[in-house]
């Protein structure tokens, strides 16, 4: 089978389209033939082997992992004899990140556990669009951020992957006032998902404004978290899905302190692959959310859109196919 193969850290030019024997799959996993697969930022990280413990879990001087890509669609072709949730010709997605990736290849095998059925409606590009980011989103704003009706939100970050759906998701659950920051060139795009209100943050910095907010969910953690807390409402709440690590370091041992002296919460999401997805399936089916599609683009294309991916030139969610369509 074709798949894209890493053999060493490095830029985009690491990777190669090569042919590679096809997988097999274990006892609790299934074979899927892929038709779609989206850009991680694990994909970003591991193709450089930064930052430094993407090398811990991944391999110090070489990586251990072959075939990036965590976030697929695709069709089941063979079970695994312990498998009893999916039989062959199923449509299903995931998050394959805990299956030891390998999503940008003809086939991959999954666990049966990080994979969810596909509705009909939903294409399989879209599908790929799906699993980590609206996982995050949905984790950050409803397990984390505990979002209630009539809050006012802000995304900061928010013309990827997260901050696309985190609006959509926001907007399900009765949050009208959601104010979206990132730059100049994703601002309409923002405005066309339901950003009401969209600051560019080349020109504006929304921490020193004085707009407040009961609700951040940061997917850059670019600031100091007492920034964040001067723009948060007396018992607001402040989650970051990540970004910065020192200053996630930052949040994670002065949130429990800020906690102690005010009424402000900060939070950060522990993400737990896949468990939201069939939350996603009853939203989409009911016309709630879209993914926003950058591309999609060809197998072949992958080393130039996870570059692209890293310079943050993208919209949405950066998704390959496999075979030339946006099929279901
Ligand atoms: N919590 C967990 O367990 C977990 C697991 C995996 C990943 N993650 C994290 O989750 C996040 C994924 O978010 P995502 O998929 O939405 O990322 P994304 O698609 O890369 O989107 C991030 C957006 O932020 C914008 N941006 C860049 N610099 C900015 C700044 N200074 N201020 C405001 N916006 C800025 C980028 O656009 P421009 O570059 O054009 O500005 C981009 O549109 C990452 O931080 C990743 O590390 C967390």
């Amino acid at each position: 089978m074709k798949a894209i193969v890493l053999t060493k850290y490095g830029p985009s030019d690491v990777l190669q389209l090569k042919e590679v024997e096809k997988p097999t799959p274990s006892d609790d996993e299934v074979l899927i033939k892929v038709h779609a697969a989206s850009v991680n930022d694990w994909d970003w990280c591991l193709m450089r082997g930064t930052p430094f413990y993407i090398r811990l879990l991944c391999g110090l001087l070489k990586p251990k992992i072959q075939i990036p890509g965590v976030e697929i669609a695709g069709r089941v072709e063979v079970v695994g004899r312990n498998v009893t949730k999916f039989q062959p010709g199923d449509a299903v997605y995931g998050d394959i990140s805990e299956s030891g990736f390998g999503g940008f290849a003809e086939y991959v095998c999954a666990h049966e556990n990080a994979l969810a059925l596909k509705p009909n409606s939903m294409t399989f590009v879209e599908a790929a669009a799906i699993p980590h980011a609206a996982m995050l989103a949905v984790q950050g704003l409803h397990d984390e951020g505990q979002i209630q009706p009539g809050q006012k939100l802000a995304i900061n970050g928010a013309g990827g992957g997260v901050g696309t759906l985190g609006v959509q998701i926001a907007k399900s659950m009765g949050v009208v006032e959601v104010t979206g920051v990132d730059s100049s060139g994703k601002l309409d795009m923002m405005r066309s998902i339901g950003f009401v209100q969209t600051i560019d943050y080349t020109q504006e910095d929304f921490t020193e404004n004085e707009q407040c907010y009961d609700l951040i969910l940061d997917t850059k953690t670019n600031r100091s978290i007492f920034k964040y807390m001067r723009v948060l409402n007396p018992h607001g709440t402040y989650v970051t899905v990540g970004g910065d690590t020192p200053r996630l370091f930052q949040a994670l041992f002065l949130g429990p302190i800020i906690r102690m002296f005010s009424k402000k919460s900060v939070c950060i999401v522990n993400l737990k692959p896949n468990k939201d997805l069939n939350y996603m399936n009853e939203l989409f089916e009911a016309g709630k959310i879209k993914p926003v599609i950058d591309g999609p683009y060809k197998l072949s294309e992958v080393p130039e859109a996870i570059q692209y991916f890293g310079e943050g030139k993208h919209k949405g969610k950066v998704v390959i196919t496999l075979d030339g369509n946006n099929k279901t």
